[in-house]
């Protein structure tokens, strides 16, 4: 009997889980529908929608700086539940926004709980569920994060309509939804017994520990993480993961998200109509559409990654994957400078290489960044280096986002503009090749830095690290 409750519990916290990382994906997606409509409704230029866009950035970035010590002070899941409130609010005040600087705030207030949730949501599911099935439930997180990308396409499509100038409102409204759904779960679910441990409150978190964990293996738990606490408070944070020898395993986290991000994958996920415009779409319905091709691939190749993963090792994943975005963001960056001459040839080729792109992206670097970031740093820093390597993301994604527009038009040659339903812009053909520079730099880097860590125990990375070893020999040390 006890064991199926159980279970039932442990599926009730992977959805949860689960909408956890699809509001995050979500709120990432949905400004990529909403664009095309309030650009025209707010008669705003390309620089105002970047500052849409990276108000939410800037409020995620804000939202993870803080997040370690709010969930320290207040639990894990009065903070899951204090944000799914601020999704559902920055949802309608995003909808009902009057002007643009009244979204700017509005995405900003949404942002802190992306950036709360990016870090908050994993943490709870690494501390309240059954050591045996962690590891899935934390992938699980990762996959989700794209099915709320594409789920945001799909709702972006629901609800665009040439007709209604205004339709871009209920693109954001609906993220009520599943925040709304995701407190209410949150609120039948019990704090983590972790954290109720760290406050003193051994009770009740044998009483948490009951509603899930095996009977026969409450008191081991109980023990165990305690253990763990009393290793904690041992824990240096901040000086400890600056000491020399962990400086290759901070390289790694934070350049592995630096190579993540700027390789421009969320110019697509953000701008991607907008781009499907440029390539010479004529209407808005069709490069939403195009768009939702895009989601769908990026959620069956991120599925396809989780199977290769621990197959054909991390760093063939990022050679394989990273050598075709480099192929793809040239041959995307030559697409735009013959455009004129290739007519409907042209739009259909940029169509293939951005899915080739998002194959490439979707099968390496956007999975491997999130998962070498947790094996790469020892237990006594893991959380601090996570937060770290969550933190990077935000920041390099929200200087990818701000600049783009920027960057193609300052790598617009004069002559090469393209027409964008009817009016002149900037060409991204140089913004593209500027990308794949990167992404060459990226293979450069990664054959020093990538390590791989396929089928080698976390403590024998450490051992690695303290004995000097570098990341490029850590497949052939000899443990
Ligand atoms: C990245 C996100 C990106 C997503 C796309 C993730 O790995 O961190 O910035 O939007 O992949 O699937």
């Amino acid at each position: 009997m006890k064991t199926e409750y159980n279970k039932y519990m442990v599926y009730f916290i992977a959805m949860i889980a689960a909408l956890g990382g699809l509001l995050f994906g979500f709120d990432t997606g949905v400004i990529s529908g909403a664009i095309p409509y309030f650009q025209p409704y707010f008669s705003i230029d390309d620089a105002a929608v970047e500052s849409i866009t990276t108000a939410g950035l800037l409020g995620a970035i804000v939202g993870a700086l803080f997040c370690g010590r709010v969930t320290d002070l207040l639990g894990r899941k009065t903070v899951i539940l204090a944000s799914a409130v601020i999704f559902a609010v920055g949802a309608i005040w995003s909808g009902l926004a009057g002007s643009p600087a009244q979204l700017i705030v509005a995405r900003l207030f949404l942002g802190v709980a992306i950036g709360v949730s990016s870090f908050a949501v994993p943490l709870y599911i690494a501390e309240i569920s059954p050591a045996r099935i962690r590891g899935r439930l934390v992938s699980l997180f990762q996959l989700m994060i794209t099915i709320g990308i594409l789920v945001s396409y799909l709702s972006d499509l629901f609800f665009a309509d040439n007709a209604n100038p205004a339709c871009w409102r209920p693109m954001f409204y609906i993220g009520v939804v599943p925040a709304v759904i995701l407190f209410a779960g949150m609120w039948l679910l019990p704090e983590t017994p972790c954290w109720l441990l760290l406050k003193g409150r051994e009770d009740e978190s044998r009483r948490a520990l009951a509603r899930i964990e095996d009977p026969a293996l409450i008191e081991t738990s109980l023990s165990r993480t305690k253990d763990e606490i009393a290793q904690n408070r041992e824990r240096a944070g901040w000086r400890e993961i600056f000491k020399p020898w962990l400086r290759n395993a901070l390289i790694i986290a934070v350049g592995i998200m630096f190579f993540q991000q700027s390789v421009g994958i969320n110019t697509i996920m953000y701008y991607c109509p907008k781009i499907f415009l440029m390539a010479g779409f004529a209407d808005n319905i069709s490069a939403i559409w195009a768009s939702v091709g895009v989601g769908i691939v990026n959620v069956v190749f991120t599925i396809v990654s989780l199977y290769f993963v621990d197959r054909l090792g991390r760093r063939k994943l990022y050679f394989l994957g990273m050598s075709g975005i480099l192929v793809s963001l040239v041959c995307l960056s030559l697409c735009f400078t013959f455009n004129r001459d290739m007519g409907d040839a042209g739009k259909w080729l940029s169509i293939i290489t951005v899915f080739l792109y998002i194959i490439f992206f979707a099968i390496s670097i956007g999975p491997l960044g999130w998962l070498i970031v947790t094996e790469v740093f020892p237990l006594k820093v893991r959380g601090l280096g996570s937060s770290i390597g969550s933190l990077s993301v935000w920041i390099f994604n929200s200087i990818v986002a701000f600049t783009f527009f920027k960057i193609v038009n300052a790598f617009t040659l004069p002559g090469a503009e393209i027409t964008v339903q009817g009016e002149q812009a900037g060409n991204p053909a140089g913004a593209f090749l500027f990308y794949a520079l990167i992404a060459l730099a990226g293979i450069i880097w990664g054959y020093f830095y990538i390590p791989e860590t396929k089928g080698i125990p976390l403590e024998k990375i450490e051992k690695h690290w303290k004995e000097g070893g570098s990341p490029r020999k850590l497949k052939d040390a000899n443990f």
